[in-house]
């Protein structure tokens, strides 16, 4: 029987989602139906109550839902604990389970994908909302030398170092106090791509060998990767290999069979998301 997924947002037409899990189908044989549902803004529980009354098996949740999937749910992963939100709900005998594969995604990517492990790195997070909060547990799981969030509201920054401050080495500060300092790896979980603005970043911020990720996808070069390249970044990416791997984790929570991500990754760049 085919069994049915879906993913939860608002808007949600934009949604690569259903294509990727039908690729991922394809490739692994699995019968699944994966749809696109829109939520109305008041109406979240009662359209993930909805579909799982219908047969639902599982689904993803996109903006704005994350953070009312996690009060939602009645289990959550550490990892879900950790970013205070859920991207993915399955469905079992005890109940509805959420997790959160938005970091895990981001770490497969640069591992895997990008060739560049973050243990013993220097790191720097641009942004401090919900986009870097969920990415932040995953980069200290993996030992970086040092972790530092940089914010426009540099106080979100530090209160959010400081709820992380017991999984590892981590600083929050404001963009100024980044003057002097290098790192490997600088990711862009800033929301100012959107409006074709920078952080206001300092020069001499990327290392040599440093990799400039750019945590938006679908936007061409923006503003953020143009300054790394012009800062002698040596590797730059946008966040299309994250949400491949993201939707990877959730399609093996769902179904035990890890699909490939490679060619997924190489259909949506030819597609020019
Ligand atoms: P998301 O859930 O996508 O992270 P969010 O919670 O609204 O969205 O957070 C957006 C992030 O982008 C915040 O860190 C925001 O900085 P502030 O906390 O100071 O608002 C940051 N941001 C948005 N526009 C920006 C800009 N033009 N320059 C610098 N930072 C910006």
């Amino acid at each position: 029987m085919t069994d049915h997924y879906c993913v939860f947002g608002n808007p949600v037409h934009h949604s690569k989602s259903p294509l990727i899990h039908a690729a991922f189908a394809r490739q692994t044989g699995e019968d699944i139906r994966y749809t696109a549902r829109l939520a109305p803004l008041d109406g979240f529980a009662l359209a993930v109550h909805a579909f799982i009354a219908g047969g639902g098996r599982g689904a993803n949740i996109t903006v704005p839902f994350k953070e009312e999937a996690f009060r939602l749910v009645p289990h959550r992963t550490p990892r879900a604990e950790m970013a205070g939100a859920v991207n993915t709900l399955v469905v079992t005998g005890v109940g509805i389970v959420g997790h959160n594969t938005d970091g895990i995604g981001l770490l497969r990517d640069l591992t895997l994908n990008l060739g560049c492990p973050v243990a013993g790195k220097r790191v720097l997070l641009l942004g401090a909302g919900g986009a870097a909060r969920g990415v932040i547990g995953p980069l200290l799981e993996t030992q970086p030398e040092t972790l530092v969030i940089a914010n426009r509201t540099v106080n979100k920054a530090k209160i959010l170092a400081r709820n992380f401050a017991h999984h590892g080495g981590i600083s929050g500060c404001g963009y100024a106090e980044l003057a002097g300092q290098s790192f490997d790896i600088v990711i862009n979980a800033t929301s100012a791509s959107l409006v074709d603005s920078l952080p206001p970043l300092p020069t001499a911020l990327f290392a040599p060998h440093s990799l400039a990720y750019e945590m938006m996808y679908g936007l061409g070069d923006t503003p953020f990767i143009c300054f790394a390249r012009s800062q002698g970044a040596e590797q730059c990416a946008d966040g299309i290999g994250m949400l491949v791997e993201q939707a990877a984790e959730a399609f093996y929570i769902w179904r035990g069979v890890r699909p490939q991500s490679g060619p997924v990754i190489a259909m949506l760049r030819n597609t020019s998301v």
